[in-house]
Protein backbone atom coordinates (compact mmCIF):
# COMPACT_ATOMS: atom_id res chain seq x y z
CA UNK A 1 0.00 0.00 0.00
CA UNK A 2 1.84 2.98 -1.17
CA UNK A 3 1.16 6.55 0.40
CA UNK A 4 2.23 9.92 0.20
CA UNK A 5 4.76 11.89 2.47
CA UNK A 6 2.65 13.87 5.15
CA UNK A 7 3.99 16.84 4.59
CA UNK A 8 3.25 18.86 7.92
CA UNK A 9 4.81 15.80 10.21
CA UNK A 10 7.81 15.85 8.00
CA UNK A 11 8.53 19.42 8.12
CA UNK A 12 7.89 19.71 11.97
CA UNK A 13 10.34 15.96 12.45
CA UNK A 14 12.62 18.63 10.10
CA UNK A 15 12.68 21.38 11.62
CA UNK A 16 11.29 21.78 14.63
CA UNK A 17 14.36 21.10 17.34
CA UNK A 18 16.06 24.10 15.27
CA UNK A 19 13.57 26.66 16.69
CA UNK A 20 13.81 29.47 19.05
CA UNK A 21 10.78 30.57 18.55
CA UNK A 22 8.31 27.63 18.28
CA UNK A 23 5.18 28.47 16.49
CA UNK A 24 4.65 25.67 14.74
CA UNK A 25 3.07 23.64 17.93
CA UNK A 26 -0.04 23.19 17.51
CA UNK A 27 -0.66 22.14 21.43
CA UNK A 28 -1.87 24.18 24.02
CA UNK A 29 1.36 25.28 26.51
CA UNK A 30 1.67 21.71 27.29
CA UNK A 31 1.53 20.44 30.94
CA UNK A 32 4.20 18.99 32.92
CA UNK A 33 2.70 15.83 35.16
CA UNK A 34 3.48 17.62 37.94
CA UNK A 35 1.68 20.45 37.15
CA UNK A 36 -1.11 18.52 36.07
CA UNK A 37 -1.26 16.38 39.69
CA UNK A 38 -1.44 19.82 41.84
CA UNK A 39 -4.15 21.31 39.40
CA UNK A 40 -6.07 17.74 40.38
CA UNK A 41 -5.61 18.14 44.19
CA UNK A 42 -2.78 15.58 44.73
CA UNK A 43 0.23 15.69 45.89
CA UNK A 44 2.82 14.77 43.18
CA UNK A 45 5.69 13.72 45.36
CA UNK A 46 3.38 10.89 47.07
CA UNK A 47 1.23 10.01 44.08
CA UNK A 48 4.73 9.54 41.57
CA UNK A 49 6.22 7.26 44.65
CA UNK A 50 2.78 5.34 44.93
CA UNK A 51 3.24 4.61 41.25
CA UNK A 52 6.47 2.51 41.75
CA UNK A 53 4.39 -0.40 42.96
CA UNK A 54 2.02 -0.32 39.80
CA UNK A 55 2.61 -3.85 37.71
CA UNK A 56 3.81 -2.96 34.20
CA UNK A 57 0.55 -5.47 32.37
CA UNK A 58 -1.54 -3.90 29.63
CA UNK A 59 -3.70 -2.89 31.88
CA UNK A 60 -7.41 -2.85 30.89
CA UNK A 61 -7.25 -4.17 27.06
CA UNK A 62 -10.69 -1.47 25.88
CA UNK A 63 -10.08 1.63 28.04
CA UNK A 64 -10.49 1.81 32.26
CA UNK A 65 -14.20 2.61 33.33
CA UNK A 66 -12.86 5.86 34.35
CA UNK A 67 -11.09 6.81 30.88
CA UNK A 68 -14.05 5.72 29.56
CA UNK A 69 -16.65 7.37 31.34
CA UNK A 70 -14.47 10.85 31.59
CA UNK A 71 -14.22 10.42 27.74
CA UNK A 72 -17.97 10.03 27.35
CA UNK A 73 -18.47 12.78 29.68
CA UNK A 74 -16.91 15.04 26.71
CA UNK A 75 -19.95 14.63 24.78
CA UNK A 76 -24.37 14.77 24.92
CA UNK A 77 -25.97 11.51 25.58
CA UNK A 78 -22.82 9.11 24.90
CA UNK A 79 -22.35 6.40 27.08
CA UNK A 80 -18.84 4.18 27.81
CA UNK A 81 -19.91 1.60 25.35
CA UNK A 82 -19.52 4.06 22.55
CA UNK A 83 -16.16 5.27 23.11
CA UNK A 84 -13.04 3.37 21.62
CA UNK A 85 -9.58 4.23 23.29
CA UNK A 86 -6.75 5.01 20.00
CA UNK A 87 -3.01 6.02 20.53
CA UNK A 88 -3.69 9.60 20.09
CA UNK A 89 -6.25 11.32 17.44
CA UNK A 90 -3.55 9.84 14.68
CA UNK A 91 -4.38 6.68 15.51
CA UNK A 92 -8.13 7.24 15.80
CA UNK A 93 -8.11 8.54 12.00
CA UNK A 94 -6.58 5.82 11.00
CA UNK A 95 -8.86 3.37 12.41
CA UNK A 96 -11.75 5.22 11.21
CA UNK A 97 -10.25 5.17 7.57
CA UNK A 98 -8.68 1.98 7.38
CA UNK A 99 -11.67 0.04 9.18
CA UNK A 100 -14.76 1.84 6.53
CA UNK A 101 -13.19 2.75 3.43
CA UNK A 102 -13.00 0.61 0.08
CA UNK A 103 -11.48 1.05 -3.07
CA UNK A 104 -15.07 1.07 -4.90
CA UNK A 105 -15.75 4.49 -2.32
CA UNK A 106 -15.34 7.77 -2.76
CA UNK A 107 -15.05 10.05 0.09
CA UNK A 108 -15.13 13.78 0.47
CA UNK A 109 -12.69 15.47 2.54
CA UNK A 110 -12.23 19.20 3.21
CA UNK A 111 -8.97 21.15 2.25
CA UNK A 112 -7.19 22.14 3.85
CA UNK A 113 -7.22 19.59 6.50
CA UNK A 114 -4.45 17.03 8.43
CA UNK A 115 -3.49 15.15 5.67
CA UNK A 116 -4.68 11.21 7.01
CA UNK A 117 -7.69 12.60 5.68
CA UNK A 118 -6.81 12.09 2.12
CA UNK A 119 -4.08 10.34 2.28
CA UNK A 120 -4.68 7.53 3.66
CA UNK A 121 -8.31 6.85 1.88
CA UNK A 122 -6.19 7.26 -1.54
CA UNK A 123 -4.14 4.79 -0.65
CA UNK A 124 -6.74 2.53 0.10
CA UNK A 125 -7.01 3.10 -3.59
CA UNK A 126 -10.35 5.43 -2.93
CA UNK A 127 -11.55 8.55 -4.93
CA UNK A 128 -10.91 11.45 -2.89
CA UNK A 129 -13.19 14.31 -4.13
CA UNK A 130 -11.54 17.80 -2.11
CA UNK A 131 -14.10 20.31 -0.76
CA UNK A 132 -12.22 23.61 -1.08
CA UNK A 133 -12.06 25.86 2.26
CA UNK A 134 -11.51 29.27 1.34
CA UNK A 135 -10.30 32.53 2.91
CA UNK A 136 -13.53 34.21 0.94
CA UNK A 137 -15.93 31.88 2.20
CA UNK A 138 -14.24 32.46 6.12
CA UNK A 139 -12.63 28.74 5.55
CA UNK A 140 -16.39 27.15 5.98
CA UNK A 141 -17.73 24.58 3.74
CA UNK A 142 -19.51 25.98 0.53
CA UNK A 143 -23.29 23.49 0.94
CA UNK A 144 -23.69 23.52 -2.63
CA UNK A 145 -20.29 22.66 -3.76
CA UNK A 146 -20.58 19.74 -1.35
CA UNK A 147 -23.85 18.57 -2.18
CA UNK A 148 -22.43 18.48 -5.92
CA UNK A 149 -19.55 16.20 -4.42
CA UNK A 150 -21.66 13.18 -3.42
CA UNK A 151 -23.57 10.21 -4.98
CA UNK A 152 -24.44 7.08 -3.71
CA UNK A 153 -21.27 5.73 -3.54
CA UNK A 154 -19.72 8.45 -1.02
CA UNK A 155 -19.09 6.24 2.47
CA UNK A 156 -17.81 8.97 3.99
CA UNK A 157 -17.70 13.20 4.39
CA UNK A 158 -14.79 14.15 6.33
CA UNK A 159 -14.05 17.65 8.47
CA UNK A 160 -11.95 18.94 10.64
CA UNK A 161 -13.78 21.24 13.12
CA UNK A 162 -12.25 23.14 14.73
CA UNK A 163 -10.09 23.59 11.16
CA UNK A 164 -6.48 22.72 11.52
CA UNK A 165 -4.86 25.27 10.15
CA UNK A 166 -7.71 28.08 9.82
CA UNK A 167 -9.10 28.03 13.02
CA UNK A 168 -12.36 28.16 11.68
CA UNK A 169 -15.96 26.28 13.21
CA UNK A 170 -18.76 25.30 11.55
CA UNK A 171 -21.87 27.26 12.91
CA UNK A 172 -24.21 24.97 13.69
CA UNK A 173 -26.88 25.91 10.91
CA UNK A 174 -24.17 24.88 8.65
CA UNK A 175 -23.63 21.79 10.11
CA UNK A 176 -27.06 20.96 10.40
CA UNK A 177 -27.43 21.17 6.52
CA UNK A 178 -24.15 19.16 5.93
CA UNK A 179 -25.66 16.42 8.03
CA UNK A 180 -28.71 16.86 5.46
CA UNK A 181 -26.61 16.48 2.64
CA UNK A 182 -24.75 13.05 4.02
CA UNK A 183 -27.82 11.28 5.23
CA UNK A 184 -29.21 11.84 1.81
CA UNK A 185 -26.89 9.48 0.56
CA UNK A 186 -26.15 7.34 3.46
CA UNK A 187 -23.00 8.84 4.26
CA UNK A 188 -20.96 8.59 7.78
CA UNK A 189 -19.58 12.15 8.63
CA UNK A 190 -15.98 11.90 10.47
CA UNK A 191 -15.08 14.34 12.23
CA UNK A 192 -11.87 15.16 13.43
CA UNK A 193 -12.24 16.90 16.32
CA UNK A 194 -9.05 17.21 18.58
CA UNK A 195 -9.17 21.38 19.03
CA UNK A 196 -12.93 21.01 19.47
CA UNK A 197 -13.94 21.89 23.84
CA UNK A 198 -12.76 25.51 24.56
CA UNK A 199 -15.09 28.03 23.21
CA UNK A 200 -13.71 31.54 23.68
CA UNK A 201 -17.24 32.01 26.18
CA UNK A 202 -17.23 28.37 27.85
CA UNK A 203 -20.39 27.29 25.53
CA UNK A 204 -20.72 23.31 24.48
CA UNK A 205 -19.49 22.67 21.53
CA UNK A 206 -21.72 20.58 19.82
CA UNK A 207 -19.29 17.34 18.23
CA UNK A 208 -21.05 15.20 15.48
CA UNK A 209 -21.76 12.50 17.86
CA UNK A 210 -25.02 14.88 19.66
CA UNK A 211 -26.08 15.61 15.86
CA UNK A 212 -25.95 12.68 13.26
CA UNK A 213 -26.23 8.82 14.19
CA UNK A 214 -23.85 8.26 11.80
CA UNK A 215 -21.24 10.77 13.07
CA UNK A 216 -17.94 9.77 14.41
CA UNK A 217 -15.88 12.20 16.48
CA UNK A 218 -12.16 11.61 16.99
CA UNK A 219 -10.20 13.47 19.47
CA UNK A 220 -7.38 13.24 22.11
CA UNK A 221 -5.48 14.79 24.94
CA UNK A 222 -2.90 16.04 23.09
CA UNK A 223 -4.59 19.59 21.86
CA UNK A 224 -6.97 21.42 24.34
CA UNK A 225 -5.83 18.83 27.47
CA UNK A 226 -2.09 20.12 26.51
CA UNK A 227 -1.13 16.26 27.53
CA UNK A 228 0.23 14.92 23.72
CA UNK A 229 2.92 13.04 25.34
CA UNK A 230 0.25 10.38 27.11
CA UNK A 231 -0.35 9.88 23.02
CA UNK A 232 -3.93 8.49 24.19
CA UNK A 233 -7.09 9.54 21.80
CA UNK A 234 -10.83 7.99 20.91
CA UNK A 235 -13.35 7.39 18.30
CA UNK A 236 -17.04 7.87 19.68
CA UNK A 237 -19.87 6.86 17.63
CA UNK A 238 -23.01 5.71 18.26
CA UNK A 239 -23.29 4.01 14.94
CA UNK A 240 -22.80 -0.35 15.88
CA UNK A 241 -21.06 -1.12 12.33
CA UNK A 242 -18.44 1.52 12.95
CA UNK A 243 -17.76 0.82 16.74
CA UNK A 244 -17.49 -3.26 15.29
CA UNK A 245 -15.64 -2.93 12.72
CA UNK A 246 -12.83 -0.36 14.78
CA UNK A 247 -12.68 -3.10 17.26
CA UNK A 248 -12.01 -5.76 15.22
CA UNK A 249 -9.38 -3.53 13.55
CA UNK A 250 -8.33 -2.41 17.15
CA UNK A 251 -7.02 -5.44 18.19
CA UNK A 252 -4.62 -5.76 15.52
CA UNK A 253 -2.89 -2.32 16.43
CA UNK A 254 -3.42 -1.82 19.49
CA UNK A 255 -3.93 -3.88 22.12
CA UNK A 256 -4.45 -1.51 25.40
CA UNK A 257 -3.26 2.41 25.01
CA UNK A 258 -0.86 1.67 27.85
CA UNK A 259 -1.90 1.92 31.55
CA UNK A 260 0.12 5.02 32.36
CA UNK A 261 -1.05 6.86 29.84
CA UNK A 262 -5.08 5.48 30.43
CA UNK A 263 -4.11 6.34 34.05
CA UNK A 264 -2.69 10.09 33.63
CA UNK A 265 -5.66 11.02 30.70
CA UNK A 266 -8.57 9.63 33.74
CA UNK A 267 -6.74 12.58 36.15
CA UNK A 268 -7.19 14.82 33.53
CA UNK A 269 -10.96 14.06 32.43
CA UNK A 270 -11.98 14.58 35.72
CA UNK A 271 -10.68 17.62 35.99
CA UNK A 272 -11.23 19.01 32.63
CA UNK A 273 -13.20 22.27 33.80
CA UNK A 274 -9.94 23.54 35.32
CA UNK A 275 -7.86 22.83 32.14
CA UNK A 276 -10.15 24.06 30.26
CA UNK A 277 -10.03 27.01 32.20
CA UNK A 278 -6.45 27.78 32.55
CA UNK A 279 -6.10 27.27 28.28
CA UNK A 280 -8.81 28.91 27.49
CA UNK A 281 -7.31 31.99 29.24
CA UNK A 282 -4.24 31.65 27.10
CA UNK A 283 -6.57 30.91 23.63
CA UNK A 284 -8.05 33.71 24.31
CA UNK A 285 -5.06 36.17 25.36
CA UNK A 286 -2.75 34.98 22.60
CA UNK A 287 -5.87 35.21 20.04
CA UNK A 288 -5.70 38.68 20.66
CA UNK A 289 -2.06 39.14 20.62
CA UNK A 290 -1.96 37.56 17.06
CA UNK A 291 -4.58 39.68 16.37
CA UNK A 292 -3.15 42.84 17.23
CA UNK A 293 -0.14 42.37 15.35
CA UNK A 294 -1.84 41.58 11.94
CA UNK A 295 -3.55 44.91 12.34
CA UNK A 296 -0.38 46.93 12.82
CA UNK A 297 1.22 44.41 10.37
CA UNK A 298 0.93 45.89 6.68
CA UNK A 299 2.26 42.84 4.59
CA UNK A 300 -0.13 40.46 6.15
CA UNK A 301 -3.94 39.47 6.38
CA UNK A 302 -5.98 36.63 7.50
CA UNK A 303 -9.23 35.79 8.94
CA UNK A 304 -9.80 36.11 12.70
CA UNK A 305 -9.89 32.52 14.42
CA UNK A 306 -12.46 31.81 16.02
CA UNK A 307 -11.46 27.97 17.55
CA UNK A 308 -8.66 25.61 18.03
CA UNK A 309 -4.93 26.87 17.74
CA UNK A 310 -3.63 28.09 14.67
CA UNK A 311 -4.41 30.40 11.89
CA UNK A 312 -3.53 31.23 8.44
CA UNK A 313 -1.96 34.17 7.73
CA UNK A 314 -1.43 35.51 4.15
CA UNK A 315 1.60 37.53 3.44
CA UNK A 316 2.22 40.52 0.15
CA UNK A 317 5.72 38.83 -0.71
CA UNK A 318 6.40 36.89 -3.81
CA UNK A 319 8.07 33.85 -2.28
CA UNK A 320 6.82 30.11 -1.53
CA UNK A 321 5.63 29.79 1.58
CA UNK A 322 8.23 26.60 1.90
CA UNK A 323 10.97 29.02 1.45
CA UNK A 324 10.08 31.65 2.98
CA UNK A 325 9.97 29.50 6.35
CA UNK A 326 13.04 27.32 5.11
CA UNK A 327 14.91 31.02 5.53
CA UNK A 328 12.62 31.90 8.63
CA UNK A 329 14.56 29.13 10.78
CA UNK A 330 17.15 29.80 9.47
CA UNK A 331 17.96 33.00 9.87
CA UNK A 332 15.53 34.10 12.76
CA UNK A 333 15.16 30.80 14.33
CA UNK A 334 11.63 30.82 13.79
CA UNK A 335 9.63 28.27 13.29
CA UNK A 336 6.23 28.83 11.00
CA UNK A 337 4.50 25.70 8.87
CA UNK A 338 4.04 26.88 5.46
CA UNK A 339 0.75 26.75 3.70
CA UNK A 340 2.34 24.20 0.77
CA UNK A 341 2.19 21.55 3.77
CA UNK A 342 -1.66 22.15 3.54
CA UNK A 343 -1.51 22.27 -0.74
CA UNK A 344 -1.98 26.55 -0.20
CA UNK A 345 0.52 28.86 -1.60
CA UNK A 346 0.83 32.50 -0.25
CA UNK A 347 0.40 31.46 3.24
CA UNK A 348 1.91 30.37 6.64
CA UNK A 349 0.44 28.49 9.20
CA UNK A 350 1.00 29.96 12.60
CA UNK A 351 0.04 27.85 16.24
CA UNK A 352 -0.57 30.63 18.83
CA UNK A 353 -1.68 28.51 21.96
CA UNK A 354 2.23 28.26 23.27
CA UNK A 355 3.16 30.94 25.60
CA UNK A 356 2.94 34.85 24.93
CA UNK A 357 6.03 35.91 25.42
CA UNK A 358 7.18 33.21 22.52
CA UNK A 359 4.17 34.41 20.28
CA UNK A 360 5.21 37.96 20.96
CA UNK A 361 9.03 37.51 20.03
CA UNK A 362 8.20 35.16 17.56
CA UNK A 363 5.94 37.78 15.52
CA UNK A 364 8.50 40.49 16.11
CA UNK A 365 11.10 38.75 14.47
CA UNK A 366 8.54 38.09 11.37
CA UNK A 367 7.90 41.58 11.04
CA UNK A 368 12.10 42.03 10.98
CA UNK A 369 12.41 39.59 8.19
CA UNK A 370 9.48 41.12 5.89
CA UNK A 371 11.03 44.45 6.13
CA UNK A 372 14.50 42.97 5.29
CA UNK A 373 13.44 40.78 2.05
C1 LIG B 1 -6.40 17.83 13.07
C2 LIG B 1 -5.47 16.88 13.76
N1 LIG B 1 -5.86 15.61 13.93
C3 LIG B 1 -5.08 14.72 14.55
C4 LIG B 1 -3.84 15.09 15.04
C5 LIG B 1 -3.01 14.05 15.75
O1 LIG B 1 -3.13 14.27 17.14
P1 LIG B 1 -2.65 13.25 18.25
O2 LIG B 1 -1.48 13.89 18.94
O3 LIG B 1 -3.79 13.09 19.19
O4 LIG B 1 -2.30 11.98 17.60
C6 LIG B 1 -3.38 16.39 14.86
C7 LIG B 1 -2.03 16.80 15.33
O5 LIG B 1 -1.49 17.81 14.96
C8 LIG B 1 -4.24 17.31 14.23
O6 LIG B 1 -3.88 18.59 14.06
Amino acid sequence: MKIRNFKVEQWMNEYEEDAVYNLGETCIDSMTLRELLELSGKNPEEFLVSLGDERMTYGYIEGSPELLKGIAGLYENIQPNNVIPTHGAIGANHQVIISLIEPKDNMVSVMPTYQQHYSIPESIGAEVRPLQLTLENNFLPDLDVLRSLVDKNTKMITINNPNNPSGSWIPLEIMKEIIKIAENVGAYILSDEVYRGISEDDSYMPSIVDLYDKGISVSSMSKVFSLAGLRLGWIVSKDPEVLQACKIRRDYDTISCGRLDDLFAGIALSNKDKIFDRNRKILNHNREILDKWVNETEEVHYIKPVAGTTALVYYKKNIPSYDLCVRLIKEKGLLFTPGSCFELEGCVRIGYAFDSKTLKEGLDKFTEFLKEI
